[in-house]
């Protein structure tokens, strides 16, 4: 079959005119690209058409391949203008997906509360650290010399009895009280020494609604030349002050064997006196354990249960509440 020029040309236009109309309708990327295969590609369709113009005369080749041409310029810039397009339109529709829309109500986040504990903690270090202490810690596992031993505890003393310490398999123990960091500090630095020492202690009681294994302390530890049991008063008076208000005070003789003399206090709260601390003059046989010279240096020494104090501040009757994690009750701080 020969292709007349009229034929060739008609063929062209409507080419053109459907080529067009399709691209224009073409609504992806993806699809435009199939369009400019089918009628610009190689093996495209306008490609065929121009395979055939071998057959015109020399004079109408010159014509219609000038028209091929506008033909194959007016697609490209057809396919091109409706890519732009697709791409204009494409970008809109994910700007418009990821707009935050801030009037939208937001996840509710509960807030945390710091546990009673940790807050009476705080309470009473801040106190001690406004008095001019440094907070130190010290170990939870610990040997029997600085939990006992150092603190003047005599060999047959009850308190190393398996009925109030934990011991571990290797021989060593979880310390029953925060003194062991007086003897761990003074070994460290000389005098003078002010510390206020929080930490977690353990014991072998059974629980109930005012005994817990694991229980918490702060031990208080001043040590300078010419400190007297003044001081101390002094000091524990100031600190139960700040931390109760102008409440009843007062000192009851008692024993330790790390204290000479040695003193227990209790706050008068809501109409009962309650004991809230031990305390006393550091015995010179803590100070010999420590290489510190007893005849230039004294000091002076408490120590107290923080869910004690917290229970008296708060009144909570039963120790366990700390510990169970219940919202209800940790929700009241
Ligand atoms: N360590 C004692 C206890 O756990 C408390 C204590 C009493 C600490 C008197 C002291 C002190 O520093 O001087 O029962």
């Amino acid at each position: 079959m020969t292709n007349q020029p009229s034929n060739l040309e008609a063929q062209l236009e409507a080419l053109r005119q459907e080529a067009q109309q399709v691209i224009a309708a073409a609504d992806t990327l993806e699809r435009l690209e199939e369009l400019r295969v089918v009628y610009l590609g190689k093996k495209g369709q306008l490609s065929a058409l121009l395979r055939s113009m071998g057959q015109l005369s020399t004079e109408e080749r010159p014509r219609i391949g000038a028209i091929t041409n506008t033909v194959k310029e007016v697609l490209q810039s057809d396919l091109e203008k409706q890519r732009t397009r697709l791409q204009t339109a494409q970008l809109q529709a994910q700007l418009e997906a990821e707009t935050l829309d801030v009037t939208m109500a937001g996840v509710y986040r509960p807030l945390g509360r710091i546990h009673p504990l940790n807050s009476t903690i705080d309470r009473v270090l801040d106190i001690f650290v406004g008095l001019g202490y440094t907070v130190a810690e010290g170990p939870e596992m610990e040997t029997d010399y600085y939990n006992f031993e150092a603190l003047n505890f005599l060999p047959d003393h009850p308190a190393r009895d398996m009925q109030d310490t934990l011991y571990l398999p290797d021989g060593n123990l979880l310390r029953t009280h925060t003194s062991n960091v007086q003897i761990r500090y003074m070994e460290e630095s000389d005098p003078p020494v002010r510390i206020a020492v929080p930490g977690r202690v353990y014991r072998r009681d059974t629980v109930d609604a005012t005994h817990s294994a694991v229980f918490h302390q702060i031990e208080i530890l001043a040590v300078d030349e010419g400190l007297t049991f003044t001081d101390l008063k002094g000091t524990i008076k100031v600190f139960l002050q700040e931390m109760f208000g102008d409440v009843p005070i007062r000192f009851r003789a008692s024993y330790f064997p790390f204290t000479e003399p040695s003193a227990e206090v209790d706050v008068q709260w809501k109409g009962r006196w309650l004991e809230v601390m031990g305390c006393g003059m550091v015995d010179p046989n803590v100070f010999k354990a420590v290489g510190y010279d007893s005849e230039v240096y004294t000091g002076f020494a408490a120590g107290m249960g923080i869910e004690r104090l917290a229970m008296v501040l708060h009144q909570i009757d039963d120790i366990r509440r700390f510990y169970n994690s219940d919202l209800r009750f940790l929700q009241q701080f």
